[in-house]
């Protein structure tokens, strides 16, 4: 049966305890506490423990999204994990880790890659298997280990993200609200200002590539700030417009947490309030996947998101990619 509306029914989060703040990465690479605040408002992220790998980070949020929803893992129809370092290059997918460690025995799983933009893509997806009736518990997990892909030498892209997992249990209901609008969109054109070079079927690993470290994440972060600057403003407005909505009707935005002043000018374009955009950038970094979903809970947990809320969820990434989604609190 069809339902008319999707709602998140239960939401968690698990960041790994280990703190590295600016100052530690002073001893790594050639900057400065100073730099990094300035240029991106970042203070400090967490690193996972070398017994962790995403799927691990992932159960945690999952199973905190169960309990608070009240559900059992039992009763999940579908696990989608949104992330671009799963535990195993290829597979099997990180989903199934998850749906197995959580005892998810009647669920389907599978991964998707849409990099930073991939929970804002996941929770479109999940929507859609609501609405049509085909599940009724459906968990969507944004996870990601990116210090395990950062190059420790390179002080342009170590020093911007860190490790984390969130995520939302869906469920269909009859209350309105949900997801209003989405637009989902990518540029193939800009896959080089972000990517992974080697250890995929293109650039195969090797003694070569490793030796070139080009199993690591390289970035144009020129390139990608301008992209992130017009894009993120554009997607919100577009699909506020697409639900017949203004930027005055929303009352918070929750962007993808790269970089404060990419948040920050998507606001001011935007004309939104300071209190209106949801920030954490300074606390976690740049957790790609993870970023918009811990951001939900914690705007969740701070009393930010009351009933009928009209909430954003903005992100962009390597691809190019971006996604946004308006969606109308009916929890
Ligand atoms: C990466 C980023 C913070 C750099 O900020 P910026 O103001 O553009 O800085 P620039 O790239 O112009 O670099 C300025 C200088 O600082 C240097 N620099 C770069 N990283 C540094 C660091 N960690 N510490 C000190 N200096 C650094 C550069 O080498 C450059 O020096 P140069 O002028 O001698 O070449 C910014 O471009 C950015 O946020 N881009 C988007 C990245 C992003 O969000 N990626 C994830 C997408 S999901």
């Amino acid at each position: 049966m069809t339902s008319r509306y999707a709602r998140i029914a239960g939401w968690g989060k698990y960041l790994p305890e280990r703190i590295m703040r600016n100052a530690e990465l002073e001893e790594l690479v050639d900057t400065s506490d100073e730099w990094i605040r300035s240029r991106s408002g970042i203070v400090e992220r967490r690193i996972a423990a070398d017994h962790e790998a995403t799927s691990d980070l992932g159960l945690r949020a999952a199973q905190e999204a169960l309990h608070c929803a009240g559900v059992d893992a039992s009763e999940v129809d579908l696990v989608l994990v949104a992330t671009s370092t799963p535990d195993y290059a290829f597979f099997p997918p990180t989903a199934s880790l998850i749906q197995e460690a959580l005892g998810a025995r009647n669920a389907g799983a599978f991964d998707m890659n849409a990099v930073c933009s991939g929970f804002v893509y996941a929770l479109v997806t999940a929507t859609q298997f609501v609405l049509s009736g085909a599940c009724k518990n459906v968990l969507v997990i944004g996870a990601e280990v990116f210090t395990r892909i950062l190059d420790w030498q390179d002080r342009t892209t170590c020093v911007l993200f860190g490790d984390g997992a969130g995520a939302v249990l869906l469920q269909p209901t009859d209350r309105p609200g949900g997801l209003l609008s989405s637009v989902l969109g990518s540029d193939g054109s800009g896959a080089c200002h972000l990517l992974v070079p080697g250890g995929g079927s293109r650039n195969p690993a090797s003694h070569q590539t490793v030796a070139a470290r080009e199993h690591y994440l390289r970035m144009n972060g020129r390139e990608v700030f301008r992209f992130a600057i017009n894009r993120m403003p554009e997607a919100v407005a577009t699909s506020l417009d697409r639900a017949g909505l203004r930027p005055s009707d929303l009352d918070l935005l929750i962007p993808h947490q790269a970089n404060q002043r990419i948040i920050d000018w998507a606001a001011k374009r935007l004309e939104l309030s300071e209190e209106a955009v949801f920030s954490n950038v300074a606390r976690y970094g740049n957790t790609s996947a993870a970023s918009v979903p811990v951001a939900l809970c914690e705007a969740i947990d701070q009393g930010l998101v009351r009933p009928n809320a009209i909430i954003g969820m903005v992100a962009f990434g390597a691809g190019l990619t971006w996604a946004s989604a308006i969606w109308q609190w009916n929890t």
